[in-house]
């Protein structure tokens, strides 16, 4: 594999170490079910699963404000604007996930292709889907037409994608879910067999209570026999992750503000966002990139759909992100907890990320 590492699952398995016990998984299926039971019935679910409005978010950022410390949803950092900053992340020097996890599937697609067999390939937060074409061209050279379901809240992002591999990729059939994870977990089953992909460490942005509830559903919504495509940041060096975080050309600090540019357009929030900062930082303890937005001065978000104003403080910061750093010798057994057992594991030569290839038990 060239100058990439294919560790044997063997030495990954370090103190043994093992997270929690999962907590119950609470999912509000009702429109979802009745999607899954349209795919079952052999229907194309529709393309869009979530209407997504200003109250939504207006909802979402009232409740976040309300919060002690005050926190924001990320899946909010996602709007058509966002999704054209994040793009313009990755291609950054600075930001060393997508190159290293693009050279990884690049080197591996073609084992992972045969491991798997041909399969229905799912991919949650598929963004551009620019990595995914990768692994969309080994499976179709290795197994002929290959059929692809791209999940994302982002509605722009998700039709760019659709229109570039399908122009690209004529042997590809995409058939693209415009929603949230959630929205496509009672869909899973009716994929199988899959591979369901979920690159970008956008594992990272959950917390560990989300992230136990996202592999609870994952595990529920995949049958015995299923894969599992993992993309995982495993950086362990803080000057790194704080690079990555604060880019030269400053595309981490537009995207952070523009959650706020955002609240603005479709809330009227008339925030002076100039003077919002983005602030990132490394947290050793928790593992994890810290993302917040101070204010340098005192204003008011104002949300008229709810008739809710909150006062943000000066030097106030608001938690926007989190994006966590795995070690596999705790991730691997943590995942065979909720049935996914690795496979393989494959990984640059420094040991910056990881993709697992996990099969539903
Ligand atoms: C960190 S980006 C990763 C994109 C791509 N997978 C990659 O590796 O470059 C996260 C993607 O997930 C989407 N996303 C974030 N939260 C989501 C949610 N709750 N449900 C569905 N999509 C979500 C975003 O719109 C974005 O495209």
């Amino acid at each position: 594999m060239d100058s990439l590492t294919a560790l044997t699952i063997e030495k990954l398995y370090g103190s043994g170490d093992r997270e929690p016990a999962v907590a119950p998984v609470r999912v509000d299926l009702n429109q979802a079910q009745v999607l899954a039971l349209a795919a079952a019935a052999g229907q194309k679910p529709p393309a869009d699963l979530r209407a997504e409005t200003a109250m939504d978010f207006a909802v979402s950022v009232a409740r976040g404000l309300s919060h002690a410390p005050r926190r924001l949803d990320c899946r909010f950092l996602y709007d058509a604007r966002g999704s054209e900053i994040f793009e313009r992340i990755c291609e950054q020097p600075e930001y060393y996930l997508t190159r290293t996890e693009g050279a990884i599937l690049a080197a591996a697609a073609g084992d992972i292709a045969r491991r798997t067999g041909p399969v229905t390939l799912v991919e949650l937060g598929s963004g551009s889907g620019i990595k995914t074409q990768i692994v969309l061209e080994a499976y179709s050279a290795r197994h002929g037409p290959v059929r692809y379901t791209p999940v994302d809240i982002s509605k722009s992002i998700l039709e760019l994608a659709e229109q570039e591999i399908t122009a690209k990729m004529p042997h590809v059939k995409v058939e693209a879910l415009h929603g949230t994870y959630e929205d496509a977990f009672p869909l899973l089953a009716s994929y199988s067999p899959c591979l369901l992909l979920f690159l970008g460490s956008t594992v990272g942005n959950l917390d560990s209570s989300e992230a136990d509830r996202f592999w609870e559903a994952i595990a529920a919504g995949l049958m015995p026999g299923d894969f599992c495509l993992l993309g995982v940041d495993i950086n362990e060096d803080p000057d790194a992750l704080h690079a990555a975080y604060n880019d030269g050309a400053g595309y981490s600090a537009a995207f952070t503000r523009n959650l706020f540019e955002r609240m603005n357009r479709e809330l009227g929030a008339s925030l002076n966002t100039p003077s919002i900062e983005h602030v990132a930082a490394y947290n050793p303890e928790w593992r994890r990139v810290e993302i917040f937005a101070r204010f340098t001065s005192t204003q008011s978000i104002d949300i008229s759909q709810l008739g809710r104003s909150f006062r943000v403080g000066k030097g106030e910061q608001i938690l926007t992100e989190v994006s966590r750093k795995f070690r596999l010798n705790h991730m691997v057994p943590y995942l065979a907890t909720f049935g996914l057992a690795a496979q393989q594991i494959y990984s640059d030569e420094e040991k910056r990320f990881a993709v697992l290839l996990l099969r539903r038990v």
